[in-house]
């Protein structure tokens, strides 16, 4: 992995977005971005827009895929991840809303809708660049402790603590829902690239895990570790607990990732 510690999470943002922006030049004109939400990437988002304004980068013609979807939010609920990918993805990076899929977590048949989405992913030519963000519990997606390493898309009964993370986006935490469609372990391993971003003092632990830790289901995205083309760009607070943090700098330095 190359991991990049900067000092704050609106340097994360940056530092992700160049990143992000060079390996989707890479595959341009129709490059396959895999997309993630929650509070984490927001940044990247941002630096990936100003790009667009800037005409340095056009997306115009790039497919997104999302990571996961809640089940059985109405789709116009504004933190349905339809909505939010919506609102901080397909319109400020300029996206063609018919190129951008979510799970739908309202399908009737939702077995059904997680083969369908992982065709639509292997039809597409696959994703390019995975953007994760990771929770307090290291999950990436919605794939908790326990996923099996090799999963693909599918339902996945949320913990507890994921939820009660999510509340401070509902009213309170019974509203957030129980279940989600997320992309597997093993389907986020398929992408060409992946990039994973984290601030904040609350993700050391997952920070941690998924870059120095044992490779294990009690922390699913340390089987990040088995994927060849990982960037983990995180702030100086979610890099606490890293035990090799001095070398990590010292290697990013020398690939000209950071000044100095
Ligand atoms: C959410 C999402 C993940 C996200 C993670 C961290 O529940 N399903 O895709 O990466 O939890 O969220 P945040 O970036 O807001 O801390």
């Amino acid at each position: 992995m190359d991991v990049v510690i900067v000092p704050t999470p609106a340097e994360v943002g940056e530092h992700a977005a160049a990143v992000t922006a060079r390996l989707v030049a890479a595959s341009f004109p129709e490059p396959v971005l895999g997309v993630a939400t929650g509070s984490s990437p927001l940044g990247l988002y941002q630096g990936l827009a100003a790009r667009v304004r800037s005409g340095q980068l056009d997306l115009a013609r790039a497919r997104a895929f999302a990571l996961d979807e809640y089940v059985g939010l109405p789709d116009a609920h504004p933190e349905s991840y339809r909505e939010v990918v919506r609102r901080t993805v397909t319109e400020p990076l300029g996206m063609d809303p018919a190129r951008v899929r979510v799970p739908d977590g309202n399908a009737s048949d939702l077995d059904a809708e997680c083969r369908d989405y992982e065709r639509a992913i292997v039809e597409a030519g696959g994703v390019d660049v995975q953007i994760v963000g990771v929770g307090v519990n290291a999950h990436i997606g919605f794939n908790e402790p326990a996923t099996s390493l090799a999963s693909r898309t599918r339902v996945e009964i949320l913990t507890d603590e994921t939820r009660q993370a999510n509340a401070r986006f509902f009213d309170s935490v019974d509203e957030v829902p129980r279940r989600a469609v997320t992309q597997g372990l093993g389907t986020i391993l398929d992408a060409r690239n992946v990039v994973l971003v984290a601030t904040g003092a609350a993700k050391a632990a997952a920070v941690a895990a998924v870059v120095e830790g044992p490779v294990g289901a009690r922390w699913p995205g340390s089987v990040l570790q088995l994927h060849p083309a990982v960037t983990v760009v995180v702030d100086e607070e979610a890099a606490a607990r890293l035990e090799l943090a001095d070398y990590y700098r010292e290697m990013a330095r020398a690939r000209g990732d950071v000044a100095g």
